[in-house]
C-alpha cells in the first residue's frame, strides 16, 4: 500500500482555487508583522523559507515595500497556493516560489544571496531536527553579515516547557511523527546558532505561548 501523503500542517485549512487559508495565519500574521517590522531590516532581499500558504508573504512583503521578498516551500500544494496568493497580491517585491528543503546541500537561490534576512515560521518543530540543522546552516552560507534570522513557533526554554498547552503540543507532534517536536531554544537551537556564527539577538513573547527568536550573523 502507498505511504500515506506526510502532513505538512496541523489544521483544516479552506481553499479556493489553488488558493489555501491558515486558521493559524489569520491569528498570528499582526503580532508577527508588528515584530517583525521592529526587528529586520526594512530593506533588502529576504528569503522565506516554509511558506506553507503563502499568506505571511503577502502580508510581510505588502507591509515592507523597500524589501525584495523570496519565499519558497518543499511541498508541491504549498507552492500552488504560494503561488496564486503571489499572483492576487500584485506586489512588484514579492518572488517565487521556489522550491526550498532547507536539508539539500543547495536551496537553489544562491543566485540570489546573499540575504539581509531568513524568516521561518512555524516549521522546525514540524520537521526532524535535520531542518533546522540545515536551516542555521544555510543562514551561515546565504545571509550577509549582520544579516538576521527571524524564527516564530513554540519552543522549551532550558528544557522547560513554557505552558501545559505546549508539552501537550510537543506530545502530540511526537505521536505524528517522532523527529518533530518542540524545539528548545537555550538547549538546541542556540548551540546550532553558535556553530554557524549566528548570536542571538531578540527573544520576543507572542499570544498563544509562541515566541519570535532573532538571530544576527556575526
Ligand atoms: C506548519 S507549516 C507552516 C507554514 C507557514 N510558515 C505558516 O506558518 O503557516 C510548515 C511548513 O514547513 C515546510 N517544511 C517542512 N520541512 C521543510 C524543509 N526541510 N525545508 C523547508 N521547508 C520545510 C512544510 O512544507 C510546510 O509548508
Amino acid at each position: 500500500m502507498p505511504d500515506k501523503p506526510k502532513e505538512i500542517a496541523l489544521e483544516d485549512r479552506a481553499s479556493a482555487g489553488e488558493k489555501l487559508f491558515s486558521p493559524s495565519t489569520a491569528r498570528n500574521r499582526d503580532p508577527i508583522r508588528y515584530v517583525f517590522l521592529k526587528t529586520m531590516p526594512a530593506s533588502g532581499k529576504i528569503l522565506e523559507i516554509g511558506g506553507g500558504t503563502g499568506e505571511h508573504a503577502a502580508h510581510l512583503a505588502g507591509a515592507l515595500p523597500e524589501v525584495q521578498w523570496h519565499t519558497g516551500d518543499p511541498d508541491p500544494t504549498s507552492r500552488g497556493s504560494i503561488a496564486a496568493w503571489i499572483a492576487d497580491a500584485r506586489l512588484a517585491n514579492l518572488s517565487g516560489p521556489h522550491a526550498i528543503d532547507v536539508t539539500a546541500k543547495e536551496w537553489g537561490v544562491e543566485k540570489d544571496a546573499p540575504f539581509d534576512g531568513l524568516v521561518s515560521i512555524n516549521m522546525i518543530h514540524i520537521a526532524p531536527f535535520a531542518a533546522a540543522v540545515g536551516l542555521f546552516s544555510g543562514a551561515r552560507r546565504l545571509l550577509k553579515p549582520s544579516g538576521k534570522l527571524f524564527l516564530y513557533g513554540p519552543f522549551a526554554r532550558k528544557g522547560v516547557h513554557s505552558a501545559p498547552s505546549n508539552a501537550a503540543f510537543d506530545e502530540s507532534l511526537k505521536s505524528r511523527d517522532a523527529r518533530w517536536g518542540v524545539r528548545d531554544l537555550e538547549h538546541e537551537i542556540t548551540p546550532l546558532a553558535q556553530k554557524n556564527s549566528l548570536t542571538l539577538d531578540a527573544v520576543v513573547e507572542m499570544p498563544a505561548n509562541n515566541l519570535s527568536v532573532i538571530f544576527r550573523k556575526t
